[in-house]
């Protein structure tokens, strides 16, 4: 069952943004499908890391669209992204040790990558990147 679903409360008003976040969503949600439905680590490190490098790719896309527009904010949100991507880095080297991963470990990091960071960072972000003309 899926654990997280998309709603307009998510919206960062910027349709390739919200498209990202909606494919982050449904990579999150094949992780914890894997991990919750006891599937081994050979099964589960594909998806973390696919979620990893999509992670990364999705954070690099927004930093170079808050740098290209001269968000005054940029350096502060890089850092948050840096801390996740960090967060999601361990999960993996956890699981690379043959660690299991907890359910509470997933959802610190989903509750970083989503709830907290779309809905705060993110969606300040938006309607200066807005004003700047992006879509
Ligand atoms: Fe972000």
């Amino acid at each position: 069952m899926a654990i997280l679903t998309w709603n307009a409360e998510l919206s960062v008003h910027i349709k390739s943004i919200d498209a990202q976040h909606q494919k982050l969503i449904d990579l999150i949600n094949s992780l914890q499908k894997q991990i919750s439905i006891g599937m081994g680590k050979d099964n589960v490190a594909p998806v973390l890391a696919e979620l990893l490098g999509y992670i990364v790719s999705h954070f690099k896309y927004e930093e170079k669209l808050m740098s290209d527009k001269g968000y005054p904010e940029y350096s502060a949100h890089k850092k948050e992204h840096a801390g996740i991507a960090a967060q999601v880095r361990g999960l993996s080297h956890t699981l690379g040790s043959g660690k299991p991963i907890s359910s509470p470990e997933m959802s610190a990091v989903i509750k970083n990558c989503l709830t907290q960071h779309i809905m705060s960072a993110d969606k300040s972000y938006s309607s200066f990147l807005i004003e700047k003309g992006v879509k």
